[in-house]
């Protein structure tokens, strides 16, 4: 784990590998104000960048020897632009790009210029986003891995409380993401439904979390049908997994629930071969459920929040679900399973049945549900969908907080229609236009029209099967964890839903 720190001593002191400055686009110099570097070095500094060609560019990384101008052998500079845009996602993001740029070094220093404590959590968040590494599977080629950071220290205040409290928090959010990274990343050979239930049990080890798993047999006697229907063509068991956290005093509810498929192979609707290993990120919901309740009960956040993990793997197999088969779930819905590969709305229709059961005054899910979302929206930016349009609005505007990607799409009335069945209450396929609301629409028939509910289809962010940027790394992406997070944090100061 990478230790992060504020220390108070000047930054060309630091005993560190290098020292991360930020420069902007209009004077190609680094940004002012105490306690950045003295006027003389800075001038030097300055003269060298200007002599390589650093422009100063929103995320450029330019790396030169400090020659004695301070302890720190090498300065990077990372380019923030427009410094009259500053948001505080381009400071996650800059730092985050900075610190990955860094990856075999032991230790950097960041300069931080008017450190308080909003800047102090953004460039925690994005230098321990940036700094994530996952090499757990790597054999022969492990010593060729660069290694992340070990140590980072941030020039700031240790002594002001606010500082050294955005710094815990950032910490505890961003272990929290590269929990659900880890999650993602991990094989599925090595994470079953089962091995799922163990990461939630481990993941909330020592914290005040109750944690409850229903296997089959246990699945059988509540009559899901979803989960076990998805389960069933898999010799790896399905599980529901069930976290609560219940701080004393706490006034309102929260429910999160993630979709877990451990691996999605379509089932008899089998999938086609390309790109089929990205289906392993099929469990991102779960992942996020899983370690936004770490970080929930790590803050002792001051809401009592309720995490469902429904779990199975989507396998076609001999006695897997066939297309034609119908299915009851927890709350006696039938559903015409008409295509094997919708099997996500299948497994997330017990689990928001079971959570509404418990009437919570709001329900997240998070669901690598569609691949029509990144037809919609693309790789990085999720659909925000639900009901009432102000618990809708109230999550978005969360996400916006925590610096995740979003935008809200409706759930057009008409096209619950398209999900008429003649055989059964519902198909869990539907008009195929627009289908992230199709998904969306099929999943409001299993949550009470009086019970705030916002669904969160994060299929394309959940897994970057790009190049890294900003912090965010190739593979899982920790996607919705931070939205969880501040969604519970918008619940305990009462401003939500
Ligand atoms: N897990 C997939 C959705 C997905 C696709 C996530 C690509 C990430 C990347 C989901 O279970 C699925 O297969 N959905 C189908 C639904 C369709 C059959 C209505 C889809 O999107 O094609
Ligand atoms: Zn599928
Ligand atoms: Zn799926």
């Amino acid at each position: 784990m990478t230790i992060v720190s504020l220390t108070s001593a000047p930054a060309t002191t630091l005993d560190v590998d290098a020292l991360i400055i930020g420069i902007t686009a209009e004077a190609r110099k680094h940004v002012d104000g105490p306690p950045a570097l003295p006027d003389d070095v800075r001038r030097e500094v300055d003269r060298m960048l200007e002599q390589v060609g650093a422009s100063g560019k929103l995320g450029e990384i330019t790396r030169i020897p400090s020659e004695g101008l301070v302890r720190a052998p090498m300065i990077v500079a990372v380019g923030l632009g427009d410094m009259r845009i500053l948001d505080t996602e381009k400071v996650r993001r800059t730092a985050g790009a900075a610190v990955r740029s860094l990856a075999g070094l032991r230790s950097a220093g960041i300069v931080v210029t008017s450190p308080d404590a909003p800047r102090i959590e953004a460039i925690v968040t994005g230098a321990l986003l940036g700094n994530y590494a996952f090499h757990d599977f790597r054999g022969v080629s492990a010593g060729a891995q660069s290694a992340p950071l070990e140590r980072i220290l941030i020039t700031g205040s240790p002594r002001d409380a606010e500082q050294r409290a955005a710094l815990e928090r950032a910490r505890i959010v961003s272990e929290a993401v590269c929990l659900a990274r880890d999650l993602v990343n991990t094989p599925p050979s090595a994470l079953s439904p089962e091995d799922v239930a163990h990461a939630a049990i481990d993941a909330v080890d020592r914290l005040p979390v109750r944690v409850e798993v229903w296997d089959e047999t246990g699945l059988a006697e509540l009559g899901c049908g979803g989960i076990l229907g998805v389960g069933q063509g898999s010799a790896n068991a399905p599980r529901l997994v069930r976290l609560e956290y219940s701080p004393r005093g706490a006034r309102r509810t929260l429910a999160i629930v993630g979709k877990g498929i451990t691996f999605d192979t379509g089932g008899i609707s089998i999938k086609p071969a390309q790109n089929m290993d990205h289906m392993k990120a099929d469990m991102s919901g779960a992942a996020a459920v899983i370690a936004a309740m770490n970080a929930i009960a790590r803050l002792r956040l001051p809401v009592r929040v309720v995490g469902w993990v429904p779990t199975a793997e989507n396998m076609p197999g001999g006695r897997a679900q066939r297309p034609g088969d119908i299915l009851t779930t927890y709350g006696g819905h039938t559903v015409e399973v008409l295509n094997t590969d919708a099997e996500g709305r299948l497994i997330l229709a017990d689990a928001l049945e079971m959570a509404a059961e418990e009437s919570p005054d709001l329900i997240v899910d998070a669901a690598t549900l569609t691949g029509a979302q990144s037809v919609a929206l693309g790789k990085r930016t999720s659909g925000v969908m639900g009901r009432p349009d102000a618990a809708r609005d109230g999550v978005w505007e969360a996400s916006r907080r925590a610096g995740e990607l979003m935008w809200p799409m409706p759930i057009p009335e008409e096209l619950r229609p398209s999900l008429d069945s003649p055989v059964a209450d519902i198909a869990n396929i539907g008009e195929r236009m627009g289908g992230m609301m199709t998904g969306a629409a099929f999943l409001a028939d299993f949550v009470p029209e009086d019970i705030p509910w916002v669904h969160l289809d994060i299929a394309g962010p959940a897994y970057n099967d790009g190049s890294s940027y900003g912090y965010t790394p190739k593979g899982g992406t920790g996607a919705a964890v931070r939205t969880f997070i501040q969604v519970a944090t918008d619940m305990a100061e009462g401003t939500l839903p």
